[in-house]
């Protein structure tokens, strides 16, 4: 188990919480490469190799006297481990935001989202009604532009995580307060 960190030691509180996949380092650094190949097509701000994640349930801010009620959620969770082939650079306009996809979502991937979404409710969150699409965010406030091709990043996918949230002077700061492993 994790210990706990600076934002799971206070006992009151808000903590901004979401479910992720968290990378290995191989996968960061791959991940990493693809954010500056991004980067050299379409500018914008790359993200911190440390912050590179998939968010699979966004939780948003929470009393912290509800984190058992989220991990109990969390613990429900049955789902066999996987891999995920990241082979799809994607722009949103809405955002401006750029990313690496995949162009064939796992089935396992769907079940655990979907497992997630399942459980949520019952600690109270409602459930995302948009389409889930699997992305590590790679670029912010880019212009984008016509997806270059990309060196797949293929990503063995044993375990899934909760992630604290905090806004900090130099960008988002994020901590896993909680590991999973799958199967
Ligand atoms: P993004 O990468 O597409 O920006 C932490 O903020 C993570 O949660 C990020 O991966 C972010 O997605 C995602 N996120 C932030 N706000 C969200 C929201 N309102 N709904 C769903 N996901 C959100």
């Amino acid at each position: 188990m994790t210990e706990p960190g600076p934002a799971t030691a206070a006992k009151s509180g808000t903590l901004r919480l979401f479910f992720a996949l968290w990378p290995d380092d191989a996968t960061r650094t791959a991940l990493n490469r693809t954010g500056k190949w991004l980067h050299q097509n379409w500018g914008g701000r790359r993200m911190r190799a440390d912050t590179l994640h998939i968010t699979l349930a966004f939780l948003g801010a929470t009393p912290i006297e509800k984190l058992d009620a989220v991990i109990a959620c969390a613990d429900a969770v049955q789902t066999e481990p996987y891999k995920l082939l990241l082979d799809q650079a994607g722009y949103w306009r809405h955002n401006r935001i750029g990313w690496l996809g995949t162009s064939e979502t796992p089935s396992q991937h769907v079940e655990l989202v979907g497992a997630l979404n399942a459980a949520l409710p019952a600690a109270g969150y409602a459930i995302d009604a948009r389409p889930h699409v699997p992305h590590v965010t790679l670029l912010r406030n880019t212009a984008g532009g016509e997806p270059p091709a990309c060196v797949p990043v293929g990503w063995p996918v044993g375990e899934f995580v909760l992630v604290a949230s905090r806004t900090e002077t130099e960008g988002a700061r994020y901590e896993v307060i909680r590991r999973w492993s799958l199967g």
